[in-house]
């Protein structure tokens, strides 16, 4: 039983707890809420760092603003004289137009993140109708992409936005909206301080120079400040007509071009595929130029001024020229007339098509060319760099050599026809022609006919085309050899057959066997030389530079049968062909998405091997070392290539045993002035002798260079073009791997 005394009291003691409770919980609750704060204070805290730590490393990766210039054709609108003036409200409208368009294709593209704005330069008339743009596109990129922005790709993401129909079969298409001709696209990297002159205020030396009486003589004089000088000189003349100029002095340092040059463009922008003629130093004697349109840019840069550099010459506005034309020689033998590239003796411009048709008044007489200090040889598959030449339905290449060549068509009708097709100004071309009779040319000579020279007799060709000599005999000068020609020392050709590395000495002097450029390696000595063979046979070579993957050339997988993994076949650990160590199936060959079979630009091949070889065979397959992005290759260091390609360009099989040769590498200025077509994808290596060089099969192999420091190997270059084999003075042509560091990486993160 419970009394009251003691219900009172026992509720006194339940309420005493329970404020004891109310006590604890209220702590409890304070406690909880102070832990929740402090949470909440140092989430903030770690937002706020992390922002500023991300903040701060965005703002301080470097980076780098990419210039493009470019120029293309709008076809449909009508030039208006206001668009001279950048202030006119019709340029700056029109303008805006071209950068809205730019902006649309840019900022949809995959390179929208990069892409910063689009500039109109210039608006002009021109020869073709409508409008040219020049422009130019800015790029901010982080210094590690800036690779990715090619000027290929740049230009592709232009011309692949262009909207043409199959039907109309015109080159005009729609850009958004505008009417631009495609193959008027040209676009390369340009420079920053070109970008502010031509956009801006960079510049107070720039004339604007417009012309309209035809051969009056504009003068164009630049003196060096002592400061230093850039002057843009716009030549334009009037719709229809072309531009001719004349360099009559030039003084300036000669130091390759890096701090003072004279470079003629053909266009209003310094677009590097748009150069028609640069000086580096003051030419020997007086240049004259001819545009391809109405326009014309001069740019005169001179550094800081010690002795006085000045450049003096004119401009005037010509008509164009017709080239070639129908010509009877005369009855009588011997030469008679000349014909000449066009606007001679001017240097002639990048684009002509000329044809001479010959007719002799008699069967019996065929036509003689005498080419003065220029050569022709049938065209290869290569195609010709500096223009081709059409005889009789033969193709043939051009090159300027210092001598005098002759060429005998033994027919009475010869089409003679030259295109050309180089990227800048030729010099001028003088060919003497005349009628000879066919059937004293041989007999005199005494050399059987063959069907060589029954197409075409070719007199100190330096080609042997008599069994017994006499057409070689009397020649004076040294003279190149065609191309299914060998050239001995003393300076005879033999046919290649006979020259090949065979251990039979074939030229008297046996320079034939002297010249043979690798030598047999062992066992084991390039632990990371692959043949990769196609359909069961030799065709290309690579590297390993991990367990299941190698390095190899694009141009080894072009097409669609070569570019199938199936038909491939990795051969490691090999030395003598059929004695491989390990063979391996392809997984996977990834080209370098901008590879170009044009010119050979990125030739790179990664290849996963769908078995990775075993550690067993270590001694005998080993990776090489991939050079960092930082590797400079530089010119006159030692490296080697290997191979089991052809010994000589001779001959039409490759090597059983792996070939090595030990090759220098090239300064890029030489190999660019030796090729032209030299991309910063590409460098040069060999000796200038010749000899020492890779040949058909062995691309896509490795030149391997050895570290002075810690004896490492680096795979330095891939094997990847060239003119001929080991000819004198025309290197190999090696893909630059330490370009390519970062794109291996996103395939084979386990190496580098
Ligand atoms: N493109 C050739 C090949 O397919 C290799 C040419 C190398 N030529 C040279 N002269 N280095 O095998």
């Amino acid at each position: 039983m419970v009394s009251a005394e003691d219900k009172l009291a026992k509720r006194i003691l339940a309420r005493k707890k329970h404020d004891k409770l109310k006590k604890k919980d209220k702590l409890l609750w304070n406690f909880q809420n102070k832990i929740i704060l402090f949470t909440l204070i140092l989430f903030i805290l770690g937002v706020v760092t992390w922002t500023l730590l991300w903040l701060f490393i965005v703002q301080a990766e470097n980076k780098d603003a990419l210039y493009f210039v470019g120029l293309f054709r709008v076809a449909n609108i009508e030039f208006l004289p206001e668009y001279r003036q950048k202030e006119s409200k019709e340029f700056l409208s029109m303008a805006q137009t071209v950068q809205h368009v730019m902006n649309l294709v840019y900022t949809t593209s995959s390179f929208s993140k990069f892409y910063k704005q689009s500039t109109v330069s210039e608006v002009s008339n021109n020869n073709n109708g409508g409008l040219l743009i020049h422009f130019w596109i800015v790029f901010v990129v982080p210094q590690a992409k800036g690779q990715v922005l090619c000027e290929d790709c740049v230009a592709a993401v232009l011309k692949d936005s262009i909207q043409t129909s199959i039907i109309n079969r015109t080159s005009v298409g729609s850009l958004q909206g505008l009417a631009v001709d495609m193959d008027s696209i040209v676009l390369s990297a340009g420079l920053r301080s070109d970008y502010w002159s031509t956009t801006g205020t960079g510049t107070n030396c720039m004339y604007d120079l417009y012309a309209d009486h035809l051969h009056k003589h504009f003068p164009l004089d630049m003196r060096a400040t002592s400061e230093g000088t850039i002057c843009y000189f716009k030549l334009i003349a009037s719709v229809g007509h072309l531009i001719h100029l004349s360099i009559v002095s030039l003084q300036i340092e000669a130091d390759n071009c890096i701090t003072d040059s004279l470079t003629i463009y053909d266009s209003l922008m310094p677009i590097k595929d748009k150069i028609l003629y640069r000086a580096c130093e003051p030419p020997d004697s007086l240049v004259s130029l001819v545009s391809t349109n109405n326009l014309m840019l001069v740019i005169f840069k001179a550094a800081q001024v010690k002795e006085h550099k000045e450049f003096h010459g004119y401009f005037e506005v010509i008509t164009q020229e017709k080239c070639g034309k129908a010509i009877m020689t005369k009855e009588k033998t011997g030469y008679e007339g000349r014909i000449t590239s066009p606007y001679y003796p001017s240097y002639y411009p990048p684009k002509c098509l000329c044809a001479w048709n010959f007719q002799t008044p008699q069967k019996s007489l065929g036509i003689a060319l005498k080419f003065h200090n220029y050569t022709i040889s049938e065209k290869n598959i290569k195609g010709c760099e500096r223009g081709w030449w059409k005889i009789n339905e033969r193709m043939y290449c051009g090159y300027y050599v210092d001598h005098q060549t002759v060429f005998h068509i033994t027919s009475s009708a010869v089409s003679v026809e030259l295109q050309c097709s180089s990227k800048v100004s030729e010099k001028p071309l003088l060919v003497e022609y005349g009628s000879y009779n066919i059937s004293q040319l041989v007999p005199e000579w005494n050399c059987n006919s063959s069907l060589a020279i029954q197409d075409n007799l070719l007199a100190c060709n330096g080609v042997r085309d008599c069994e017994n000599g006499k057409d070689e005999q009397n020649c004076t000068h040294s003279i190149p050899c065609t191309n299914h020609m060998f050239k001995c020392r003393n300076n005879i050709c033999i046919r290649k057959q006979y020259a090949r590395c065979d251990g039979t000495v074939d030229c008297v002097d046996g320079s034939d066997e002297s010249s043979c450029s690798g030598s047999n390696t062992e066992e084991g000595e390039w632990p990371w030389q692959v043949s990769l063979h196609f359909g069961g046979a030799a065709y290309c070579g690579a590297s390993v530079i991990s367990k299941e993957w190698l390095v190899s050339a694009a141009h080894c997988f072009q097409g669609s049968k070569l570019a199938d993994p199936r038909a491939w076949r990795a051969h490691l650990g090999m030395q003598m062909q059929g004695r491989a160590k390990f063979v391996s199936a392809v997984r996977r060959v990834i080209v370098h998405e901008y590879y170009n079979s044009q010119n050979y630009d990125y030739d790179i091949a990664l290849l996963q091997l769908s078995t990775p070889w075993p550690d067993t065979m270590s001694h005998l397959i080993q990776p090489i070392c991939l050079p960092p992005s930082s590797h400079k290759a530089r010119s006159g260091d030692k490296c080697w290539i290997t191979g089991w390609g052809q010994k000589q360009e001779a001959d039409d099989e490759g090597s059983a045993v792996l070939q090595k040769a030990e090759v220098e590498i090239i300064d890029q200025t030489l190999c660019h002035s030796t090729y032209g077509i030299i991309t910063a994808r590409m460098f040069c290596a060999g000796l200038s002798s010749g000899k020492r060089d890779g040949c058909k099969g062995d691309s896509g192999g490795p030149l391997s260079c050895q570290s002075n420091g810690d004896g490492k190997w680096f795979l330095t270059g891939i094997v990847s073009w060239g003119y001929g084999c080991g000819r004198p003075n025309f290197p190999g042509v090696y893909t630059r791997v330490s370009n390519f560091a970062p794109w291996i990486h996103k395939y084979v993160p386990s190496v580098l």
